[in-house]
């Protein structure tokens, strides 16, 4: 989704805003611009496309000063067009300003400031911010309090900076994330840690209703009722910087490979930390599990997890929290699961259980995540950055962390833990695979339809390969319960379907295995993905032998390379699908 950079300080400020954009690219977006100050004069380059045939095509990068700001724009309100890229000007091109989120009311802004004469340029709901900002400047001649009276006017979610000729850099947050770095003698603004952590460590995490004001003399912090704040500097890990692809023709395919660390890793947690954590989801009278997505999946399964530790919890869709949060209030507890820990419609539904009194406890993957900041206590999944927009890594860390959580609560032992090392051998042996699903994606590449099914455990991570399948190679996929074929869905099926199974020799073999049979009756080709061998299929993806209840976490691997080299077979870009971004900040 759309990032913002700002920088001001010694170094030439296109450069550093243009090295900061590509290091955002992961999250989605259509267009780009900067804007830079030099010698009091405002200068902007944007257009559509990815930073780097822009830069090529206009040189955002000669763009002189040591002060600007930059965008990439995922579009909301208006096309994909030069002029609603960002940044927008105010009247006077004295002032710029780049924007996330929504501005709710921008309609009625848009009319009162058409109203007093200031003339807009685009489509976009973020070119009231400028013109705004220029309204309350001509009337105070101060640049805090138009920052302020500029916020107490927007509704919506935002984060955004802007750049005032006389050499000032200002940002404010609501419901939208926007991070200070400090360098030695500079300062970064971005909405992702990734854009300034090439130059420095240390971070100052913007609160929700916060204005950072910098001019050249010093920094501060003002909320929207126009109180000084102060603010702490957090040191952040270099290594969440260190995203390359490495070996990896893709990101998408390197997260992949990466499981073989990645699953264990989420398993190191700080005793103290994860028994508390538990504690709560122990004494709760009743729990609610909510994510978006992948991550929503990962709540399906740990419904069915903790299930296996006779905890009774309840799964709700974060889009459609909002219909069902009357039924929690103070006695329940609302675990929310994301990777990015910014999605909005988790954010949406994490206010709306504090609201009813309920604790939220979360699990992510970013510990600086406003979800992280916003809940009584999170755990973090640590598999590193995911860049590929996909969520692969992340979500097998997350169920095994829902495993260990599962065991802790149930007291069980030989649990996950004590599988560490068969675990390890199974995820290498799995990532083995590797060419002979590039084979089979290279059989199945032109099918127009792929259903996916799965019985029990294997019925969430159906719905999780069909996920993969449909926004890395944009084949339409559908994941079903197995048993549920025969209720509606075996009247698609013919001789031109492709069926996936998920069939290890567990509980649910005999009663796939059925179900296999009578899909293939009507023709059509089956990929079993199954730990015994079966004449059966006409694709057979052999996994290793597990315990039945972790099969989840080998079972799906198959299922991202398939959608990767699906996506390869299709000419598709499986890092950045089309339409879709990492982090979803808006509802
Ligand atoms: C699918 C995918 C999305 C995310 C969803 C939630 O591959 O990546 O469905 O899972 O947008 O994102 P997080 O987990 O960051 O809240």
């Amino acid at each position: 989704m759309c990032s913002i950079i700002g920088y001001k300080g010694s170094d030439h400020a296109s450069s550093v805003l243009i090295e900061g954009l590509k290091k955002m690219e992961y999250r989605g977006y259509d267009s780009v611009g900067i804007a830079t100050i030099k010698s009091g004069k405002l200068l902007t380059r944007k257009g559509v496309g990815k930073v780097a045939e822009v830069n090529k095509s206009l040189r955002l990068d000669e763009l002189p000063g040591k002060l600007g700001i930059g965008h990439t724009r995922w579009a909301t309100h208006g096309g994909i067009v030069d002029h609603n890229a960002h940044p927008h000007l105010a009247c006077n091109s004295t002032i710029a300003v780049v924007h996330n989120g929504i501005i709710e009311n921008y309609d009625e802004l848009k009319e009162e400031l058409n109203r007093s004469g200031h003339k807009f340029k685009s489509e976009t709901d973020s070119e009231v911010i400028a013109h705004l900002l220029e309204e309350y400047f001509e009337i105070t001649r101060d640049i805090r309090l138009s920052m302020i009276f500029t916020c107490k006017r927007l509704v919506g979610s935002f984060a955004f900076v802007a750049v005032f000729n006389s050499s000032t850099l200002c940002g404010a947050r609501y419901d939208e994330p926007l991070i200070v770095g400090v360098g030695n003698d500079d300062y970064f603004l971005s909405s992702d840690i990734l854009g300034f952590l090439n130059h420095t460590d240390k971070a100052i995490f913007l609160d929700n209703r916060d204005i950072v004001v910098i001019n050249d003399s010093d920094i501060s912090f003002f909320n929207f009722d126009g109180d000084k704040i102060s603010r702490k500097i957090t040191q952040v890990a270099w290594e969440l910087g260190d995203a390359d692809k490495g070996k990896y023709s893709h990101y998408t395919l390197k997260e992949i490979h990466e499981q073989q660390q990645t699953i264990v890793k989420s398993l190191e947690q700080d005793k103290k930390n994860l028994e508390n954590f538990c504690n709560v989801i122990a004494e709760a009278k009743n729990i609610f599990i909510t994510g978006s997505g992948t991550s929503y999946h990962s709540a399906l399964l740990a419904k069915q997890i903790l299930s296996k530790s006779k905890i009774h919890v309840e799964t709700i869709m974060s889009s459609e929290f909002q219909y069902s949060s009357d039924m929690l209030d103070e006695n329940s507890v609302l675990l929310a699961i994301s990777q990015s820990g910014e999605t909005a419609d988790v954010m949406e539904s994490v206010k709306a259980a504090k609201d009813m009194g309920a604790k939220v406890l979360s699990i992510v993957n970013i510990p600086t995540s406003s979800l992280a900041r916003l809940s009584d206590s999170y755990l973090e999944v640590n598999c590193g950055p995911e860049i590929g927009v996909a969520a692969t890594k992340s979500f097998t860390s997350q169920i095994a962390l829902l495993y260990y959580v599962a065991d802790i609560i149930g007291r069980k032992s030989n649990g996950i833990i004590d599988s560490k090392e068969i675990l390890t051998k199974s995820v290498s042996e799995v990532l083995e695979l590797d060419s002979q699903i590039e084979r089979v994606a290279n059989q199945i590449k032109d099918s127009k339809d792929v259903y996916i099914l799965g019985r029990s455990f294997h019925y969430p991570v159906s719905l999780e390969g069909a996920l993969k399948i449909k926004e890395l190679s944009y084949i339409h996929a559908e994941g079903m319960a197995a048993g549920e074929l025969k209720h509606g869905p075996l009247a698609l099926i013919d001789n031109n379907s492709i069926v996936i199974v998920i069939h290890p020799n567990d509980s649910t073999y005999s009663d796939t295995l059925s179900n296999i049979h009578t899909i293939k009756s009507r023709g059509a080709k089956i990929v079993g993905i199954s730990n015994k061998r079966n004449d059966v299929y006409d694709y057979q993806i052999i996994i290793p032998t597990i315990s039945e209840f972790l099969y989840p976490l080998i079972e799906v691997i198959p299922l991202q390379l398939l959608a990767y080299y699906l996506s390869i077979c299709n000419n598709a870009n499986p890092d950045y699908p089309r339409n879709l971004a990492k982090s979803v900040t808006v509802k």
